[in-house]
């Protein structure tokens, strides 16, 4: 079977109610494609306003969450609490948590366990920093972000890896549909190696940095470019003709 193309917005930490809410609005009257599955991704404060207002027809995700269902984790919140709102997916390891907050694969990987465990969806993040890239070492930081992911993952069906070098997030420069189609199928072969032909052949493998109105489409095209997540384009109107990229 295809895969189903998969838009997320990642909100990231903007927004109040008002804004939200005219958002959420302009979403829930546009022409959504029937073939695109769309989750958007709000701050933890407003998971429970954003489940409430938006269609249904689009999903909810968290941006983080905790390795643990309860206990005294000032600040954090877990899956089963994401679960109780209505929310069903969960972005983790995204570069902001990675490079901002210091999270480290390990705790990345409790976190995929976990929250997977719960019943909750995971977007799994992972890319190059820009030293990185031009030191020639993308695949291998790539690869050992995903085993640790893998290692964390009995079914894949509620995962979606999230490839977003770290040099084109937040900063216009999107990668080039060459660039991002080239690591895209690295990461299918990795999967074919280490997981199985199946899981390789069903996960979808979005691609994160910088997709505009105007990237998007050229991007999508590519075979092994499943959908994207989408962080500043998706707080605007314009994030509808991302999820319509096909058509
Ligand atoms: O999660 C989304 C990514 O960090 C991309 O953000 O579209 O603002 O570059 P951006």
């Amino acid at each position: 079977a295809p895969r189903k193309f998969f838009v997320g917005g990642n909100w990231k930490m903007n927004g109040d109610k008002k804004s939200l809410g005219e958002l959420i609005n302009t979403m829930n009257s546009g022409k959504i494609n029937a073939d695109t599955e769309v989750v958007c991704g709000a701050p933890s404060i407003y998971l429970d306003f954003a489940r409430q207002k938006l269609d249904t027809k689009i999903a909810v995700s968290a941006q983080n969450c905790y390795k643990v269902a309860k206990g005294a984790f000032t600040g954090e919140i877990s899956p089963a609490m994401i679960k109780d709102c209505g929310v069903t997916w969960v972005i983790l390891g995204h570069s902001e948590r990675r490079h901002v907050f210091g999270e480290s694969d390990e705790l990345i990987g409790q976190k995929v366990a976990h929250a997977l465990s719960e019943g909750i969806a995971v977007i799994a993040c992972i890319g190059e920093k820009l030293d990185q890239r031009e030191a020639g070492i993308t695949e291998k930081v790539v690869f050992e972000q995903t085993k640790v992911i893998a290692d964390n993952v009995k079914d894949w069906s509620k995962v979606v890896l999230a490839y977003e070098p770290v040099w084109a997030i937040g900063t216009g420069k999107t990668a080039t549909p060459e660039q991002a189609q080239e690591v895209h199928k690295k990461l299918r072969e990795w999967l074919k190696t280490n997981v199985s032909e199946d899981v390789a052949q069903s996960v979808r493998i979005i691609y994160g940095g910088s997709v505009t109105g105007g990237t998007c489409k050229e991007l999508s095209a590519q075979p092994d470019i499943d959908g994207f997540l989408v962080g500043g384009a998706s707080l605007k109107a314009e994030f509808i003709e991302i999820i319509n990229a096909k058509h």
